[in-house]
């Protein structure tokens, strides 16, 4: 597009305060690559649910969080597209501002209903909705007790609070309650947060064990079931049955949209309505973002084999590679160090196939690991071929 304004410089001369900003910069990604811990932004095109494209080559792609295939699902792409053409691309503003667009507030309806809860409220991302659900419950004289593995944006959330934090032993109920039980009485309130599915590791929070401890101490409990709902308890996610306060998800996982929610009691909400920052001062979900939920959530309810075959294909796979059972569809072969996780990507995308290599911090140091989500979308002659392929890169990278 034509500019009326001269194009900056590239290299700000010394003393423009830009360059020390591009030096700083520079000197921080140079350490991490120095630590191999640079991460590099690849593009890479989806062709359907699990086919890719990059760098010229078509790959099978088992590294993404669609576990249920919907990001590609004509039913849900034609809801997105019919209401992308009748009401717009965006919300234009938050939403308190523009006001409610039936499109959310049938998602938040239905959100709701499907879950058990009274209301429910959609912020913009699940992390949004976590920043914005934990610092609106918990200020200054509180106490937030949280999973050690928990995911980012609910230790951000803590932080940001300004509560006391103490994190407990992943999965760990005796230690949750024991701290609860040390640090309770000098705090007005308390939140007990865990992901129900951890993204890293795939294991179950034991929901019910913490959810008897959080009564024990009226602790409101916050599960994070971002990679719960659609594939476990035939989609309904790892807090089923028990008495969780507070159930927080996203709609970018299995529900293949865009955007978090969290379902709770009615004046719950309200409060969240008022005070959540993350949703009074960003702008609304996309229409279509919600047309496309909505969907997927009709799609999740009508179809529980659906649901079932991600976690049932990672049985698959763990059972051929000697791996624990796993709880969800994702599996994580733990390699230790940076640079092996990586040599394995590389190793599996010259088969075919796409996983993806995490490493610190997103995981705990000296375990960096290829990280296998399992999509129902996959076929059984691509999960041989996962197989076989993973079983050549676990033996070349020497587990
Ligand atoms: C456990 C967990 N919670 C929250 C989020 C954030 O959700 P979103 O991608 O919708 O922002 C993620 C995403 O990776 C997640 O894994």
């Amino acid at each position: 597009m034509p500019s009326s304004r001269p194009a900056a410089p590239i290299v700000p001369a010394a003393g423009d305060p830009r360059a020390s900003l591009r030096a700083h910069a520079e000197d921080k990604l140079a350490d991490l690559a120095a630590r191999d811990r640079r991460r590099l932004a690849v593009e890479t095109r989806a062709l359907d649910a699990v086919t890719v494209t990059r760098g010229g080559r078509r790959l099978v792609n088992v590294s993404s969080n669609d576990y249920l295939g919907l990001a590609h699902d004509p039913r849900v792409i034609a809801a997105a597209q019919a209401a992308a053409a009748a009401h717009g691309t965006g919300a234009g503003a938050s939403r308190l501002i523009t006001g409610e667009h039936p499109e959310v507030v049938a998602l938040e309806a239905e959100l709701a209903a499907f879950k058990g809860a009274e209301a429910a409220l959609v912020f913009s991302s699940g992390y949004a909705a976590n920043l914005g659900i934990v610092s609106a419950l918990a200020g200054r004289s509180d106490l937030i007790v949280i999973d050690d593995l928990a995911h980012n944006c609910l230790h951000m959330g803590a932080r940001l609070s300004g509560a006391t934090v103490h994190r407990f032993a992943h999965n760990d109920a005796a230690c949750a309650h024991d701290l609860l039980a040390r640090h309770r009485s000098g705090a007005r309130h308390a939140l007990l947060l865990t992901d129900g599915v951890f993204s890293m590791d795939g294991d179950r929070a034991p929901v019910a064990a913490l959810a008897r401890v959080a009564a024990a101490h009226d602790a409101w409990l916050l599960v994070d079931d971002a990679h719960g709902l659609g594939v476990v308890a035939a989609g309904h996610g790892a807090g089923e049955g028990a008495c969780v306060p507070l159930a927080m998800g996203t709609l970018s996982k299995a529900l293949g949209s865009q955007g978090g929610y969290v379902c709770a009691d009615r004046p719950v909400i309200e409060l969240l309505r008022n005070r959540a920052r993350s949703f009074v001062y960003s702008t609304g979900l996309a229409p279509a973002s919600a047309a496309a939920a909505r969907a997927a959530l009709a799609i999740v309810a009508a179809e529980p084999e659906r649901c079932a075959r991600p976690q049932a294909l990672a049985a698959r796979v763990a059972e051929a590679l000697d791996l624990p059972a796993p709880d969800s569809p994702v599996l994580p072969i733990v390699l230790g160090a940076e640079q092996a996780a990586l040599d394995a990507q590389a190793a599996l995308e010259a088969r075919g196939y796409l996983g993806v290599a995490v490493r610190p911090p997103t995981v705990p140091p000296g375990t960096a690991r290829l990280r296998i989500s399992l999509s129902a979308a996959l076929s059984d002659a691509a999960v041989a071929g996962l197989i076989d392929a993973l079983r050549a890169v676990v033996a070349e990278t020497g587990r």
